[in-house]
């Protein structure tokens, strides 16, 4: 995979094809309308960005897929996710063959569950399925996100197989130390949404702000340095251009030890987003 960036690549798990790697740094599209997709994302792809994460519920699978098809980036240069909607996990073939003609795929890199919502109690099924999806080559990896430690080895021990990524909301705000834990313990790739926490005021935190100034970088750059340095794969977005490069200039700095202390600090198990263990029941 080519990249202008030095973006470190991360070896998917062993639910995965053998080797498939994913590049440390995506692109999000939550929340980006159609119209507004072709500018951000082609902004992203020309920064070098080359891992997209989009999702039926974002409503903008096709202007994703036309961005790509306009741009013109081989498609093994790029790395393209997207999700299944817990209403579909009864039908996700179905789900997943709608995905893929919107985006004009014939294979996807990776596919996950969007939301457990446990109680509906459709995530093994649903999950089941996208491991056949797997084994007739249609989709590269699979995996999940918003799972907990429980649907995680109720998945383990209704299937034997565990997925490779886990995409969940990861902060300096909110650190998940019991599912990293899990997730490195079993290798599952730990996927961060929400890293800069921008509903929680993280950006404007004396300790984030400090050690922006202290290296001459913004406090996005020291969120999303964070991640990288913890092994996350990060996903962020903007629609605005001067901080679509800037967001991903990220590697020719290190946070140190007495930043990564103060950071540490931070945890106070603040969502932005829905709790998992509630959120679609
Ligand atoms: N699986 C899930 O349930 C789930 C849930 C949420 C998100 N996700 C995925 O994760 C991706 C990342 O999460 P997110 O979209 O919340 O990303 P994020 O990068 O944490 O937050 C994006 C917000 O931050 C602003 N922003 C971006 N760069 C900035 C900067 N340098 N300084 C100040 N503000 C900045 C953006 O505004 P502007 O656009 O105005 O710059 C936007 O409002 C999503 O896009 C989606 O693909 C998955």
């Amino acid at each position: 995979m080519t990249s202008p960036l030095p973006i470190p690549l991360v070896a998917l798990g062993h639910a995965s094809t053998p080797g498939l790697m994913i590049p440390q740094l995506g692109f999000g599209l939550w929340e980006v309308p159609s119209e507004a997709v072709d500018s951000a994302l082609g902004a992203a792809v020309d920064t070098g960005y080359r891992h997209v994460d989009t999702a039926e519920m974002y409503g903008n699978e096709a202007a994703v897929g036309a961005t790509l098809n306009r741009v013109g980036i081989p498609r093994d240069d790029i790395f393209i996710t997207t999700k299944v909607w817990h209403d579909h996990l009864d039908d996700v073939p179905a789900a997943f063959g709608g995905s893929m003609a919107r985006l004009g795929l014939d294979v996807l890199d990776l596919y996950l569950i969007h939301w457990p919502a446990a109680s509906r109690d459709q995530y093994v099924r649903g999950w089941s399925a996208m491991l056949e999806l797997q084994q007739a080559g249609q989709v590269r990896s699979v995996g999940v996100c918003n799972f907990q430690v429980p649907h995680l080895e109720r998945l383990r021990d209704e299937t034997g197989v565990l997925p490779s990524v886990n995409q969940i909301e990861l902060s300096p705000y909110l650190q998940q130390h019991e599912l990293r834990a899990f997730h490195a313990e079993h290798g599952i790739v730990t996927e961060a949404w929400s890293p800069l926490a921008v509903r929680a005021g993280l950006l404007d935190d004396p300790v984030i702000a400090g050690a922006a100034a202290k290296h001459s970088v913004t406090p996005a750059q020291v969120a999303l340095r964070w991640q990288i340095q913890l092994g996350n794969v990060v996903l962020t977005r903007s629609v605005k251009r001067p901080r679509i490069p800037q967001n991903a200039d990220l590697f020719d700095f290190d946070l140190d030890a007495e930043d990564t202390a103060s950071i540490a600090g931070l945890d106070r198990g603040l969502r932005t987003g829905p709790d998992p263990d509630v959120f679609g029941n």
